[in-house]
């Protein structure tokens, strides 16, 4: 016998801002400045390789009680300010991490929490490097489709945690901080469409050593973050060049149009590489904020975006493209409007 379903009432729906746009930026930046020479205490290197293969002189690393959730606050309030909203407007937050160092919950609950945005729906994304990409991404959705009016994205990461000091390869690379981003709605096009994108045939190149099962069961070391950083450099500046080119597409203009090109600061050398690659005319301004702040996966971007902004080099309401790659592979680009 088969049933056949009541009469079924039609669900009500949302319906958003005809556009989004980024409302206000906001970075935060521990305290304490690691040289290259202080690296080098722990791996066979030098101030001159370093900065000659990479770009950086300098980063920065958070206190030792200094956690995501601080970091991410301090970043969040920022852009709040910036934006000249309050916290209690805020109808999402979302954080993109892979240094919470809680399994569960998540950090986005926490600095939701603490800058005073409950209820606030809040979760993290896992996105790595081009984890604040998605989270633009997800937020220009959610607004224009009416589930937020206000989104707060924050990329924050504490990767002094997950690096091995004696790792080669990656201890130099990586930085502390967060940089965060308020998404709400809009009079124009703010936020261009999302060209994103997977590979996890190569999830091995960037990856946490060990899982936490074999931390467990194999008593391994500490399941710090490693780097294949030739096969990753050679990824991201092949593969990532025609994926900005996309994003500069589905925008809808030409390299030309641009004011800032604001790409992931992964190596210095990634950075001057894309710029070849996709022929920017030279009056645009490019952001390379990872020579004295490394790299901050998540808070890259955001970050260089605020120093730009605060320092005058970004003009507020020029166009900007920005592009992120980092572990799964995954990768984001698009092109914004700056605030
Ligand atoms: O943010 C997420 C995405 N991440 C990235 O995009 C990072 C991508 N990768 C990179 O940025 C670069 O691969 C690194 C900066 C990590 C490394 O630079 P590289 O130019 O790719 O170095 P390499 O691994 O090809 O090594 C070149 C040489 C080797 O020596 P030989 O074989 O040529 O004699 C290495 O043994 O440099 C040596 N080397 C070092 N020397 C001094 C490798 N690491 C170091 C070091 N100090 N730390």
């Amino acid at each position: 016998m088969t049933t056949t379903a009541k009469q079924r009432p039609t669900l009500s729906t949302t319906t958003g801002a005809a556009h989004a746009r980024i409302w206000g930026v906001g970075g935060y930046r521990p305290e304490r400045v690691v040289t290259n020479d202080e690296i080098c205490e722990n791996i066979d290197s030098s101030d001159q390789w370093i900065r000659e293969r990479s770009g950086i002189i300098t980063r920065r690393q958070a206190a030792p009680a200094e956690t995501v959730v601080d970091m991410a606050s301090a970043a969040a309030l920022e852009a709040l300010k910036a934006a000249g909203l309050t916290a209690s407007q805020i109808d999402t937050v979302i954080v993109a991490t892979v240094t919470h160092p809680y399994q569960t919950p998540g950090a986005a609950p926490m600095v939701a929490d603490r800058i005073g945005a409950t209820p606030a729906a809040a979760f993290d994304i896992s996105a790595a490097c081009a984890g604040y990409c998605h989270g633009i991404a997800l937020a220009n959705d959610m607004v224009r489709c009416g589930s937020s009016q206000y989104v707060l994205v924050v990329g924050v990461e504490k990767l002094s945690d997950f690096t091995d000091k004696t790792d080669r390869g990656s201890a130099f690379i990586f930085g502390d901080g967060a940089g965060a981003a308020i998404v709400g709605p809009s009079d124009f096009p703010g936020i261009s469409p999302t060209v994103w994108g997977s590979d996890g045939s190569k999830w091995e190149t960037i990856s946490q050593r060990n899982s936490w099962i074999e931390v467990r069961d194999h008593n391994v070391e500490w399941p710090a973050i490693t780097m294949a950083g030739q096969s990753v450099f050679r990824w991201a500046v092949y593969s990532m060049a025609p994926i900005a080119q996309a994003a500069l597409d589905r925008a809808g203009i030409k390299a030309d149009d641009l004011d800032v090109f604001i790409p992931h600061q992964a190596n210095m050398r990634i950075i001057d590489a894309l710029i070849k690659q996709l022929k920017l005319p030279e009056h645009i301004t490019v952001a390379r904020d990872i020579a004295d702040t490394g790299n901050t996966s998540a808070a890259s971007i955001p970050l260089a975006t605020q120093r730009m902004l605060d320092s005058g080099e970004a003009p507020h309401g020029g166009l900007a493209l920005q592009i992120a790659f980092g572990a799964g592979l995954v990768y984001a680009a698009q092109v914004i409007v700056l605030p």
